[in-house]
């Protein structure tokens, strides 16, 4: 049985990861071990097994070391801190992250098994260490568009995202819904008068986002009511990070890093919780009848799920408030564009701390025990 050290099981992506874990009764497989970085000493989280010892130390190399596998949801700065010292003292065991740091180095691999199990099985085989869960928005298109890929059907893909506030952390998701209730709360006695004038209502709405009082401390600026068209750190080039990582981690995650996909596309933060949408442009290399490109789709893994191109079905099935919480991967809005016969349209909705952050790990730490 692997000895197992946890770290950030408490944080959001954690606690997801170990929900997760606790249904698919993973821990009884394994000899875990829980990690702090500020209750050493304390009780471990109850995971329905006998033995389990108290929080240890996350810094403690000498404890780190007897570790097999490492799983991390701790965040970058954590990884930054003591991956490398824990290899410089000739630690061998699995490293599982779910942080981007050690995405784009050699010696790792990107984890998303039910598209690139065979590039996951090669590294193993050459004794790659490094086990790193990708960006959200990357993982859920990819898991979508899985059966156009394994293919080698597209040419070039344009995702623009809608990306939900817990992409930004725990307290932006707070922070979202402190400005709805401002929102909401500074026009209350208007909306309880079904005769009240709506462009006063929203006059009211516009001065209280843009006032001084309003909640952004997290932001920067208004979400509720508005959108942040730029995610992440500004490139030299224009990108914006998560733009960049969409292009890069998906052509790494497939193992084609020296002959890319182009992907490129614009990120933009909305008002959703924790679920993440895109709409792609697509480009395939060659002109495929819609019916065909979506039996692709719906056969290549599990979770992916095609919704026809229907008003109602859309609707219903194709957004976070049905998603969330759920490992579905829904896609949708498959059309031809008026570009050519080569071009369709889709949209795709996934919850980003489900796939996109937790589920790939806990199934890299699965691989490992196969
Ligand atoms: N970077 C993503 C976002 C979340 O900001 O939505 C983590 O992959």
């Amino acid at each position: 049985m692997k000895r197992v050290g946890l770290i950030g099981w408490r944080g959001m992506v954690g606690s997801v990861l170990m929900q997760r874990m606790r249904e698919e009764n993973d821990f009884a497989d394994i000899e875990p071990v829980f990690f702090t970085t500020s209750q050493a000493g304390k009780p471990a989280p109850d995971v329905g097994k006998e033995g389990v010892p108290p929080l240890q130390d996350a810094f403690d190399i000498d404890i780190l070391k007897t570790m097999d596998v490492v799983v991390t949801c701790q965040g970058g700065d954590y990884t930054g801190e003591v991956y490398q010292k824990l290899r410089d003292a000739g630690w061998e065991g699995y490293w599982i992250d779910a942080a981007s740091t050690l995405r784009m180095v050699d010696h790792s691999v990107i984890v998303l098994d039910p598209v690139n199990r065979n590039v996951i099985d090669e590294a193993l085989d050459k004794g790659v260490k490094d086990y790193i869960g990708g960006n959200c928005t990357v993982s859920l298109m990819m898991l979508a568009l899985g059966g156009l890929l394994e293919q080698d059907l597209i040419e070039w893909v344009s995702p623009m995202t809608y990306q939900a506030a817990s992409g930004s952390g725990a307290q932006n998701m707070r922070e979202l819904l402190n400005q709805m209730g401002e929102l909401n709360s500074c026009v209350k006695s208007e909306l309880d008068n079904p005769s009240s004038a709506i462009l006063d209502i929203d006059r009211k709405v516009t001065e209280t986002m843009r006032s001084d009082g309003f909640p952004t401390e997290h932001f920067q600026v208004p979400l509720a009511g508005s959108l942040i068209p730029f995610i992440d750190k500004q490139l030299e080039n224009g990108m914006s990070k998560e733009e960049w990582k969409a292009g890069v981690e998906t052509n790494k995650i497939l193992g084609r890093s020296d002959n890319p996909i182009p992907i490129d596309g614009i990120c933009v933060r909305i008002g959703a919780m924790r679920s993440h949408s895109q709409a792609l442009t697509i480009k395939l290399k060659k002109d495929l009848p819609v019916s065909e490109i979506e039996s692709i789709l719906a056969k290549a893994n599990d979770w992916v799920k095609v919704i026809p191109n229907d008003r109602d079905a859309t609707i219903e099935e194709l957004t976070p408030a049905k998603v969330t919480g759920t490992l579905s991967v829904p896609i949708g809005r498959i059309r031809k564009l008026t570009m050519g016969p080569e071009y369709i349209s889709a949209f795709t909705v996934g919850d980003q701390l489900l796939w996109g952050a937790a589920e790939p790990l806990r199934r890299m730490l699965r691989i490992l025990q196969e």
